[in-house]
């Protein structure tokens, strides 16, 4: 067998992924999304965009501080504080990267940045060679590269290269190109960069048109050997290419498309349900890979064909891609020693401390819950994992609702130390719980998204609530899970306000 070609996977789910409106994460789950990526193989993890703010730069540094393997990478536009703040963020990371950009097309020039090309080149020799000398490992990005003049793009990445970039990335910033324009594009600047050989090339896609992973893997037959990618397909607009799809395009069809990754493929719905838990971006029940019917046999020829044998209709299997059986596992009388035997076998690996804590809260799940199944487990230590100290916890909760009189909550926040009550009603339970918080909390903060679903079948399932506020266009996420519905909307809406912060006196 010869050697196949390595294909880098950089994510961007932290970064690109978090533009969406909407996706917006804290810290923590920024680490736990970082350390689910580097678990599962990510080459790069572009952790965020420094400068943008104090709360993105910690995110960057300490996402750099836990990731064990994946290059950690911030974004910086072609600005020497943009560059600095990057290079300080990264500082932690054992492997670092510095991504800086500037737009190269006419349209970005002219209405955008107002440059001229000449000082859109003299930006990219300092960007990049400024970055260089803080970081041995510095992408540069033309932003908007397939609606840019090919002299132009030729010229502005064998800049890049002379002033040190050791990627050069081409992104469809607007999802505008298809996948043969895309290759010869690429193909182009592989014969006319004399340079191109000093750097890796790089594509990132948005997907308005829905080509995103197509035309990734247009770019890698032509020559591309890095493709920037988010979970579930997380990003701006239409967002990015989903890193599930083309991992699993390169492995189940690896005739077609003969190269590998450093990807475990077996840990992506892992992945994806935390970023969609997190982030309250429900994957579509149909979306490839990772949607909930992506390995559902409905028609009974199909059925039918599948008992037979599954490769009459299934391409690849569900177990490649990290999805089991939801078997019965445990319930009230499982013990400390199969709690734990179950955790090894989804791949969690907990600290004394971090098992004690998992297990107390296993056995109260068990007290309300008969069947405990794999993904309440799973859900239970992401719940875990995300929750911090809130400033705002519930402290109790009574809603009294069904045919006849209006909804009425009766609720107990601690605030800081101090139990305070609130009696109210509403239109429906929900409404009334939720004036009951605005009571207690005063915020100004509109709702955007009331959403719940249920974690496993059956009527005891969990509930998974997401909440979503813009408090004044900053738009902020809670999410929580509880057997009880309207528990679990508190919480969510709690964490959303405790995330909000600056609570009026
Ligand atoms: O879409 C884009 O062009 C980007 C760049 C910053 C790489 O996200
Ligand atoms: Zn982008």
């Amino acid at each position: 067998m010869t050697k196949k070609d390595k294909i880098i996977i950089f994510d961007t789910t932290l970064r690109d992924g978090e533009q969406s409106p909407g996706a917006t994460m804290n810290m923590n789950e920024k680490i736990l999304i970082a350390q689910t990526l580097d678990k599962m193989g990510v080459d790069i993890i572009e952790a965020g965009f420094a400068i943008a703010s104090k709360g993105d730069f910690e995110a960057v540094n300490e996402v750099a501080k836990v990731v064990k393997d994946a290059v950690v990478c911030s974004l910086a536009r072609a600005k020497r504080p943009d560059i600095d703040a990057a290079s300080e963020a990264i500082k932690t990371a054992k492997n670092g990267r510095i991504h800086t950009f500037i737009s190269t097309s006419e349209i970005h020039l002219k209405y955008q940045i107002k440059m001229t090309e000449e000082e859109v080149l003299e930006a990219i020799r300092d960007s990049v060679s400024y970055s260089r000398n803080l970081c041995g490992d510095v992408e540069w990005s033309g932003m908007d590269a397939t609606r840019t003049r090919d002299d132009f793009l030729c010229k502005a990445v064998e800049t890049a290269i002379n002033a040190g970039a050791t990627t050069i990335n081409l992104p469809d910033t607007v999802g505008y190109t298809t996948p043969t324009e895309y290759a010869e594009l690429i193909q182009m600047v592989r014969n006319r960069v004399p340079n191109i050989d000093k750097a890796i090339i790089s594509v990132h896609c948005h997907d308005d048109l829905g080509l995103a992973v197509a035309n990734s893997l247009a770019a890698i037959g032509a020559g591309a050997r890095q493709i920037e990618c988010t979970i579930n397909g997380l990003g701006e607009r239409a967002g990015n290419t989903a890193l599930e799809e083309i991992v699993m395009a390169i492995k189940t069809r690896n005739d077609a498309l003969p190269y590998e990754t450093n990807i475990d493929s077996t840990q992506i719905i892992r992945a994806s349900k935390l970023v969609s838990t997190i982030t309250g971006f429900v994957v579509q029940n149909n979306k490839a890979i990772v949607g909930s019917n992506a390995f559902a046999h409905e028609s009974g020829i199909h059925q039918d064909g599948m008992l037979k044998n599954a490769s009459t209709y299934e391409i690849m299997t569900p177990e490649s891609v990290g999805l089991h059986k939801s078997e019965l596992v445990m319930g009230k009388h499982s013990g400390r020693h199969a709690f734990k035997k179950k955790l090894e076998e989804l791949g969690f690996n907990l600290g004394d401390n971090v098992f004690a804590q998992a297990f107390a809260d296993f056995k109260d799940l068990a007290d309300k819950k008969k069947e405990i199944y794999d993904e309440d487990i799973i859900a239970l230590l992401d719940n875990n994992a995300i929750k911090v100290v809130e400033a705002i916890e519930l402290e109790s909760l009574q809603i009294i609702c069904g045919s006849d009189g209006k909804p009425q909550s009766n609720l107990e926040l601690n605030i800081k130390g101090r139990v305070e009550k609130a009696e109210t009603t509403g239109d429906g339970p929900v409404d009334a719980l939720f004036n009951g918080i605005k009571k207690l909390v005063p915020h100004g903060a509109k709702l955007e998204l009331y959403q719940v679903h249920a974690v496993t079948g059956g009527t005891d399932a969990q509930a998974e609530v997401t909440v979503r506020l813009n408090n004044d266009g900053r738009i902020v996420t809670g999410n929580s899970r509880n057997t009880d519905t309207l528990v679990a909307s508190a919480l969510a809406y709690l964490a959303a306000v405790n995330k909000i912060g600056g609570l009026k006196e």
